[in-house]
């Protein structure tokens, strides 16, 4: 275990790997796999601004929650762009706080940003925007991708590249999410490009290494990852959009990989589904589980939520009457 990084030693370390003054950066990382850092995520912050510098950019992904679409409307949850914390680690929480932050306006994909682009990756960003839309402004300002402490999962790039290849709009599961505009009004956000499946995309990954798009290093005790998000873009795209067979996971559970599975039809080769959803009542259980399950994502009614509601009201008056 390497003891306390400071913020001078974490800059030199993301130098080393290959962050230069006047980049413009996207960070997606695992505070806990780099060791002890000295004053914690707020150092962290700080030393990736001090190691793009006045001219550069630092961004990461600040999302939020968002729900099944008929689960929207009996959930309490209401997004505010200002208030509502990031899930996406305690690090993007604490660029999201920084004074010179930016945030988009995407009501469950918003970004954060602090520096010269900030405002060019977040301004066109809200609920009519493509949901992982900044990746692909991150690409056409040349920026990079360093990836920290979360092994060869290339976090939300990955799902812009579904989308440009055309996945993610194949897939009829709705997601969203109620939250409250720039005027205060409370709206509901409802999108069809549920983000994809992702269990075999890292296979990708030592493919980018080999070919240079990918650079390995490290950042205190965690393996990171970088490289040019245009390049990184490119390929991922590229790939899926020539084989999306690549993309489709073997597990008869996954709802995504088996609605993409049928939109992709029987000429594209997966090998899928497996034996057990092939044969008589083995397959019979898989497809209505699976079709009871997309109910959630569909436009039909779905009860579910309604009754466990119903359930939990008497529950919580006697829990106040004790
Ligand atoms: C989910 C994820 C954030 C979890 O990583 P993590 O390291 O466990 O969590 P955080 O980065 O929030 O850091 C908090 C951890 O840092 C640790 N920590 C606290 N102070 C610390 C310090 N000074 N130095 C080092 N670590 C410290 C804590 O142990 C805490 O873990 P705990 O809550 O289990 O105690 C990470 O795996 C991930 O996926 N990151 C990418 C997120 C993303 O962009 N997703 C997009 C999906 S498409
Ligand atoms: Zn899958």
């Amino acid at each position: 275990m390497q003891p306390n990084l400071n913020k001078a030693e974490l800059v030199q370390e993301l130098k080393t790997l290959g962050v230069l003054e006047g980049d413009h950066l996207a960070v997606a990382m695992a505070l806990k796999s780099v060791g002890k850092v000295e004053g914690g995520a707020a150092t962290f912050v700080e030393a990736l601004l001090e190691a793009v510098g006045p001219g550069g950019t630092v961004m990461m992904n600040t999302f939020t929650p968002d729900f099944a679409l008929s689960e929207i409307k009996v959930q309490n949850y209401i997004y505010h762009r200002k208030t509502s914390p990031s899930t996406t680690g305690i690090v993007s929480e604490v660029l999201r706080n920084h004074p010179a932050a930016v945030r988009s306006f995407h009501p469950s994909i918003s970004v954060s940003a602090i520096g010269y682009h900030a405002d060019t990756l977040t301004r066109d960003h809200d609920e009519k925007a493509p949901l992982y839309q900044p990746y692909s402004t991150l690409a056409e300002i040349n920026g990079k991708m360093c990836f920290i402490g979360i092994g060869d999962n290339l976090v939300a790039i990955r799902h812009q590249a579904q989308y440009l290849a055309g996945l993610l709009q194949s897939v009829p599961m709705k997601k969203g999410v109620k939250y409250c505009d720039e005027e205060g009004n409370q709206k509901i956000f409802v999108h069809g490009d549920c983000a994809g499946c992702t269990r075999r995309l890292p296979e990708l990954v030592p493919k980018m290494i080999r070919q240079g798009i990918l650079k390995e290093g490290n950042i205190g005790n965690a393996r990171a990852l970088i490289g040019n998000a245009d390049q990184i873009l490119s390929y991922m795209t590229t790939v899926l959009k020539e084989h999306p067979e690549v993309n489709l996971c073997d597990s008869p559970f996954c709802l995504w990989c088996r609605e993409l599975e049928k939109s992709l039809g029987p000429e594209v080769k997966s090998g899928q589904p497996g034996f057990l959803q092939r044969r008589g009542l083995s397959g019979m259980f898989f497809r209505i589980q699976h079709r009871v399950r997309m109910r959630k994502y569909e436009n039909g009614i779905h009860v579910m939520p309604y009754v466990k509601k119903f359930l939990r009201y008497p529950l919580s008056v006697l829990k106040s009457s004790s």
